[in-house]
């Protein structure tokens, strides 16, 4: 037998480091995750499925959407993958965790009954009540006239939401009555949502400056990530309808460090309590979206997953290989667990195609991005492009997410847009205020 080499065996037991892994998704965070796991001296062989051509570098893609779950547990049982990292919340919801638990294999996200916390706004909303976590007020229903009574009560604004997930669609703030009975007439009797607007939630409109919050928790210790901030809106300024978020950066100046202390007391401790307390123990990334006036926070949404672009300027801050972390996580053992963070703030441009949200075109070729590729403290994920005849091509509403570090955040937004600039496709558009709230805190 040849003498293990005793320094290697160490530093890296020869049991890890061949371990394989597979991302499920195929976006700028899945990009992102993917990205940051090829770093892990654990990991041997990515796979990513469906993935998309900025994955394709460091990970084999492999055709199967995110939402056919039963393919890729067989995939997975068919190549022995060593761990499985679930990106968007689709999968989570519709019980991918507990099919691969059928073939023994280990999965990272909390399963079926734990993700109904973004799955499903009654529940999340009924748990926050249960537990005093601060949220707008809201009643639920199933009956129009119903709805529009209460509304006629409590008057407008109002925030109408579908209980179900309905593709970042399901919730309209509405101005008056009149808006009010379109919207909830479009969800529960024509249901344009399906299933998923079989109830409805009606609570408060809130004001403030949002923010999110994002925790790692293995349902008994909870490790906060950095805060970040998104920036839904398509326009400048937040002006026009909501995208699935054109920017963010971290961390973001609005949670102050007392804030951050009653979000972990107030929030994150009592729903990971909450739900382990009805046995749902809750096992992955939990995502509270925040609005935030003054000292008084208020959760508008919960999400049993990483954030999406909010992952790309936190990840590019986390110093510590993440595959530890799922893996503590996984095992119920995120108490040994110690993260390290770049303090230097990160912020991530989205560049997206015209006409995003609406209506875009697929398949211009994108330019520039290998000029920028040894730009150091800048990475370009991808979330929607594919590889055609060899080139990079647009292939969803949002492209890249350029993302920097800098020793300031005004540095990190610099170094973003310089590096954004130098990317063109015909019909590219990017908001270019992004970090502007942080950069006004900062004065
Ligand atoms: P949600 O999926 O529940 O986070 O809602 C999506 C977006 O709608 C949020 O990021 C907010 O911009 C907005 N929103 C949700 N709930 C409220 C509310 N109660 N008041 C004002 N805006 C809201
Ligand atoms: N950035 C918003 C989300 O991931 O839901």
């Amino acid at each position: 037998m040849l003498n293990p080499d005793p320094a290697s065996a160490t530093l890296h037991p020869r049991k890890e480091v061949i371990m394989k892994i597979l991302v499920v998704g195929g976006g700028g965070r899945e990009h992102t995750l993917v990205w940051k796991v090829a770093q892990s001296p654990k990991v041997k062989t990515i796979y990513c499925a469906p993935g998309n051509a900025g994955i394709a570098e460091h990970a084999e893609c492999i055709p199967i959407k995110a939402d056919e779950i039963k393919k890729l547990a067989s995939f997975a049982h068919s190549r022995a993958i060593d761990l499985t990292l679930v990106g968007p919340e689709l999968p989570l919801t519709l019980g991918i965790v507990e099919e691969f638990k059928r073939y023994g294999l280990r999965i990272f996200g909390p399963d079926k009954d734990a993700a109904i916390i973004e799955g499903s706004k009654l529940f999340a909303k009924d748990l926050m009540k249960k537990h005093n976590i601060p949220t707008a007020d809201y009643a639920t229903f199933d009956s129009p006239p119903e709805a529009m009574s209460y509304l006629r009560k409590r008057g407008t604004p109002a925030v109408i939401k579908a209980d179900g997930l309905a593709a970042g669609k399901g919730v309209v703030p509405v101005q008056s009555l009149d808006e009010a009975e379109k919207v909830i007439d479009s969800m529960l009797t024509q249901k344009i949502f399906g299933k998923a607007g079989n109830q409805i939630v009606i609570e408060d409109f809130l004001t403030g400056e949002e923010a999110s919050f994002i925790v790692f928790t293995d349902g008994h210790t909870i490790l906060p990530m950095p805060s970040s901030q998104d920036h839904k809106p398509i326009y400048d300024n937040d002006q026009g309808p909501n995208t699935g978020g054109m920017g963010a950066y971290s961390p973001a100046p609005v949670i102050t460090t007392a804030l951050q202390k009653k979000i972990m007391d107030e929030v994150m401790t009592p729903v990971v309590r909450g739900m382990a307390g009805e046995g749902r123990r809750f096992k992955g990334i939990l995502y509270a979206g925040l609005m935030i006036n003054g000292e008084d926070i208020k959760v508008l949404e919960f999400n049993a997953r990483f954030g999406d672009p909010e992952t790309q300027p936190i990840l590019m801050r986390m110093k510590t290989d993440l595959v530890p972390v799922f893996e503590a996580i996984v095992d119920e053992q995120l108490d040994r667990i110690s993260i390290q963070w770049d303090e230097r703030p990160a912020v991530c441009v989205v560049m997206a195609s015209k006409g995003y949200p609406g209506s875009y075109q697929k398949g211009t070729a994108i330019e520039g991005l290998k000029e920028i590729q040894s730009t150091v403290n800048v990475e370009v994920f991808h979330a929607g492009t594919a590889l055609q005849d060899n080139r990079v091509v647009t292939n969803g509403g949002r492209v890249l997410g350029v993302t920097a570090l800098g020793d300031t955040i005004a540095e990190a937004i610099d170094n973003a847009y310089s590096a954004a600039s130098h990317i063109h496709w015909d019909g590219a558009y990017y908001r270019k205020d992004i970090g502007k709230k942080a950069l006004n805190r900062n004065k």
